[in-house]
């Protein structure tokens, strides 16, 4: 089992390099299988949820290779993945159902899985692939989806980010225009429609909320680096506004964290944009309000990292959560360390300001496990952060070397045989 110890660490300083984007890598991945043609994905995180996709990615018949951090993808010939195991490791699992159906007329697959943090139906993605003409039936844990698609216009109920993506792998090959009206328009989703372009693909709205697709007979390789991760380099934001110090996250992109920032601003911590990343000096000291939106809003997975900053700045914080209805399970863990927050439904009161001690925690879903981790750097003595899931090293490419790169003492412990 994964387990982490990090001391209290009064002051973070230095340079840390930022990591390729998760959530833009697993769409771009799932996005190759619609070319026979070789794709090569630069900068590629090593994280168990990439080598999942991966490991999907060849359960749907594609071949893959690694060149150092490079993916070299070439999927020929392509069809359902039957990994049943696989496909419910990782809730970005249902995003091969596009590209598959739109390249080969049909595909099965086992519903995703993934973190514990809510219902999160597919309902929306279902809903668009039946408007581009797919026929949908779902038997148990299985949905097979099937037809010649055809551009239509669709509108989200709500601006998920999977099933906007999911309809844009889709329309990129369906015959005519597509609209896909109150869509997502989260900073990876703008990376999609790049890559999708950069393949042949004709997107027009990357960016807002009306994408609109005309779909192309087939589409060719590319090569492509995804965007920085601006989750984490919000987690080593938050890392930095706890502990008083200078930091440089080195290549992270402030105008995709522009929420993030305004609130850490706001509650004192100094960041500044250069041409080699952030800058952050000073600590967090006020308290603060924080609304989990859609993006450009606060983003939910930064909520759990940002409540641990909460919990050192003096007075009242108050935080609402509106996109995952079982987003606050780092709140128990960061009352053992002796954090005061009550949680009433969407609402959590954080009364920052009052010491925590070191104490033993679990990790219950990867943004949890970020919090955690940052707990223990303000933490008095010894935080131990066991994560039976493994969920810090499905989005995180190796957090505690980072936070040791700044100075804290984080370090993941050696699992006993
Ligand atoms: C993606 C991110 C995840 C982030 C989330 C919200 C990836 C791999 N993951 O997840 O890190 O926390 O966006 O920013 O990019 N919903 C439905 N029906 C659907 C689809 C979604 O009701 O068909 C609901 C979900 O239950 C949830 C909300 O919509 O309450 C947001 O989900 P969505 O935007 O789809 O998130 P994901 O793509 O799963």
């Amino acid at each position: 089992m994964p387990q982490y110890k990090v001391t209290q660490s009064p002051r973070l300083s230095g340079e840390v390099p930022v990591s390729t984007s998760k959530n833009a890598v697993l769409p771009i991945l799932a996005a190759a299988l619609l070319t026979p043609e070789e794709v090569l994905i630069h900068q590629v995180p090593s994280l168990t949820d990439v080598h999942h996709m991966m490991g999907i990615l060849r359960a749907c018949g594609a071949e893959t290779a690694t060149q150092g951090s490079t993916a070299v993808l070439r999927a020929v010939s392509v069809g359902s993945p039957h990994e049943h195991a696989l496909l419910r490791t990782m809730r970005a699992s249902v995003l091969v159902l596009g590209p598959i159906l739109a390249r080969t007329g049909s595909c099965e697959l086992s519903m995703p899985g993934g973190c514990a943090i809510g219902q999160r139906p597919i309902d929306l993605h279902l809903k668009g692939l039946q408007k581009l003409g797919a026929k949908v039936e779902q038997d148990g844990g299985t949905v097979r989806v099937s037809g010649a698609l055809k551009g239509a216009n669709i509108y989200l109920d709500f601006p998920s980010v999977g099933a906007t993506e999911n309809l844009l792998m889709a329309a990129v090959l369906s015959k005519g225009v597509t609209r896909i009206e109150n869509a997502a328009k989260e900073p990876e989703i703008t990376d999609l429609c790049h890559f999708l372009t950069a393949m042949g693909a004709r997107i027009a709205g990357a960016g807002t909320a009306n994408l609109t697709v005309e779909g192309v007979e087939g589409l060719h390789g590319a090569a492509y680096t995804p965007i920085p991760d601006r989750i984490e380099a919000g987690t080593l934001a938050c890392a930095a506004a706890l502990t008083e110090g200078s930091v440089l996250l080195e290549s992270a992109r402030s105008d995709h964290m522009r929420a993030l920032l305004f609130k850490l601003t706001e509650s004192g911590l100094i960041c500044q944009e250069d041409a080699r990343g952030l800058r952050l000096r000073g600590k967090a000291r006020h308290p603060m309000e924080a609304r989990t939106l859609s993006y450009p809003g606060f983003p939910t997975d930064l909520q759990a990292p940002l409540m641990t900053v909460a919990c050192q700045t003096h007075g009242l914080s108050v935080f609402l959560e509106t996109i995952f209805e079982n987003r606050y399970m780092h709140v128990i863990e960061l009352r053992r360390l002796g954090a005061q927050i009550r949680v009433e439904g969407q609402l959590a009161l954080i009364q920052g300001g009052k010491p925590l001690n070191g104490g033993h925690v679990t990790a219950t879903d990867l943004r949890a496990a970020a919090a955690l981790m940052l707990a223990g750097l303000i933490a008095q003595g010894e935080t131990v952060v066991d994560d039976p899931a493994g969920h810090l090293l499905r989005g995180y490419e190796g957090l505690e070397n980072k936070l040791r790169a700044l100075g804290a003492d984080a370090v993941r412990l050696v699992e006993s045989p």
